[in-house]
């Protein structure tokens, strides 16, 4: 493991401070150009290194009913470990700001997951939730860019609905380094048709270790 995630830590201590602050206030944060550009650029070689084989057919809660999935979902996504340099500083990084809000919010944050995600051209994720209230253990989302040179026009936002409001309240393009993060069970959303592939990861910090939601 190299250590891109250790690197200098004041910018990931500003960082994971205005996530904290928008989190107390708003429940959500979006942070452009967030990540450290190492790490960013680690995890975006990784990403578009690898191959399609390694992405699986997305599923959705515990549905295992693929063609309804696809309905709802038609990404293809690849769970991320240790096995690797940009997985394991992608997860240490992770962990290391689960720890800040977990001090900082006192959110009890038990585990992490995280998957690649790859959109190809029209693939979509219609409108869902990634937790629901009273079954949730999945307390916080957080989505990360992986795509140099994301222009206005290729579409793949990230439209976020606040709850029991169906106007789109919050629309994200998906540039490289941008991160959004937010609580899970409070902020339906849905990612719209991009005109080329859209890579990203989608992480999830959460209370309990359970059976995976995914
Ligand atoms: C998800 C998700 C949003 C995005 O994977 O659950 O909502 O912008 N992703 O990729
Ligand atoms: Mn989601």
């Amino acid at each position: 493991m190299n250590n891109v995630a250790q690197s200098p830590c004041d910018s990931n201590v500003a960082l994971f401070d205005a996530i904290a602050k928008d989190i107390a206030d708003s429940g959500y944060s979006i942070q452009a150009k967030a990540l450290p550009q190492p790490l960013l650029d680690t995890l975006s070689d990784q990403v578009q290194a690898m191959p399609a084989s390694d992405f699986k057919q997305a599923g959705i809660g515990r549905n295992s009913d693929h063609q309804l999935n696809q309905v709802v979902r038609s990404d293809e996504i690849c769970w991320i470990n240790n096995d690797n340099d940009a997985g394991a500083d992608w997860l240490e990084w992770v962990e290391s700001l689960q720890a800040y809000l977990n001090r900082h919010l006192f959110l009890g944050l038990l585990s992490t997951e995280s998957h690649f995600a790859h959109y190809a051209p029209g693939d979509f994720y219609k409108k869902h939730s990634d937790a629901f209230k009273g079954q949730a253990n999945r307390v916080l989302s957080m989505v990360v860019y992986l795509n140099r040179d994301w222009l206005a026009d290729n579409g793949g936002e990230l439209l976020i609905y606040r709850e029991e409001d169906s106007q789109a309240a919050i629309k994200v393009t998906p540039n490289f380094g941008t991160i959004v993060v937010f609580l899970s069970e409070d902020f339906p959303h849905e990612v719209l048709p991009a005109q080329r592939d859209r890579f990203s990861i989608a992480t999830w910090f959460r209370r309990h270790n359970s059976n995976a939601i995914q």
